[in-house]
């Protein structure tokens, strides 16, 4: 029993040591500039199923106008498609206010992928957990992250739009950095 304690010791301590480091903390911290932007958060809305236009020029905490609701299927297809205006190919979005387009199907994310107006606490304990994450473990994210279209819209949106913090490639490092030290959290 001891042996088993002194064992279980040895383990926790260096996670409970990295989970401190002030580089995994300041990786967070860059992390979540990135998930609570707008660029990111205005289709991270979890159930309400509202996209949202929040810093398009429309003033703070708008929904997407002409009531699009994405429903169940994540792409309005119980009402109006998203695929009626987000058009599904490359472009440059080169127009101001103009529909985004990508080279994927515009479309929510699983209700799960709730990040609007979450704290940095309760974003990071989401993301952390595959259980939570859509079945993301730390390599599944960084690879999400560096070959999704969604995500590099949120870096380059097009004219008019403020992009999010950083690059694709800050991106997948720090969650590197986050992940070697542990994925710590903020408390509370
Ligand atoms: C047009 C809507 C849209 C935008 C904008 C968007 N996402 Fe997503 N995101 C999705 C969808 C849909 C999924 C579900 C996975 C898939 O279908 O590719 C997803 C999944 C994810 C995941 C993996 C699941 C998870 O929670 O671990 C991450 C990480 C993520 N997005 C990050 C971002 C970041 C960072 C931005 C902004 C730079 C962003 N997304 C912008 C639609 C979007
Ligand atoms: C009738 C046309 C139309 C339909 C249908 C539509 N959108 Fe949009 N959407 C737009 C336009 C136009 C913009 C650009 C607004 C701006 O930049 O001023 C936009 C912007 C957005 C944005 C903001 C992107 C950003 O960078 O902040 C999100 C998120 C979004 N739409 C999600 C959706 C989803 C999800 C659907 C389907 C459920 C959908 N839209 C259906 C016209 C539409």
């Amino acid at each position: 029993m001891r042996f088993v304690l002194a064992a279980v010791a040895c383990l926790a301590a260096p996670i409970a040591v990295q989970a401190q480091t002030p580089d995994g903390m300041a990786a967070w911290s860059r992390i979540y500039a990135v998930a609570s932007h707008p660029r990111c958060t205005n289709c991270h809305v979890g159930s309400s199923g509202r996209p949202a236009w929040d810093d398009l020029g429309y003033g703070r905490n708008r929904l997407h106008g002409m009531n699009i609701v994405a429903d169940a299927s994540r792409i309005g297809a119980e009402s109006i498609p998203c695929r009626a205006c987000h058009i599904s190919a490359a472009g440059e979005n080169a127009v101001p206010h103009s529909a985004p387009q990508i080279d994927d199907a515009w479309r929510l994310p699983p209700v799960e992928l709730a990040w609007r107006g979450k704290s940095s606490a309760e974003v990071c304990t989401q993301l952390r957990d595959p259980e939570t994450n859509d079945g993301f473990d730390l390599v599944g994210l960084i690879d999400h992250v560096r070959t999704s279209a969604f995500v590099n819209y949120g870096f380059k949106p097009g004219a008019g739009r403020n992009s999010a913090p950083g690059s694709v490639a800050s991106l997948a490092q720090d969650l590197q950095t986050w992940g070697d030290a542990g994925m710590p959290c903020e408390e509370g």
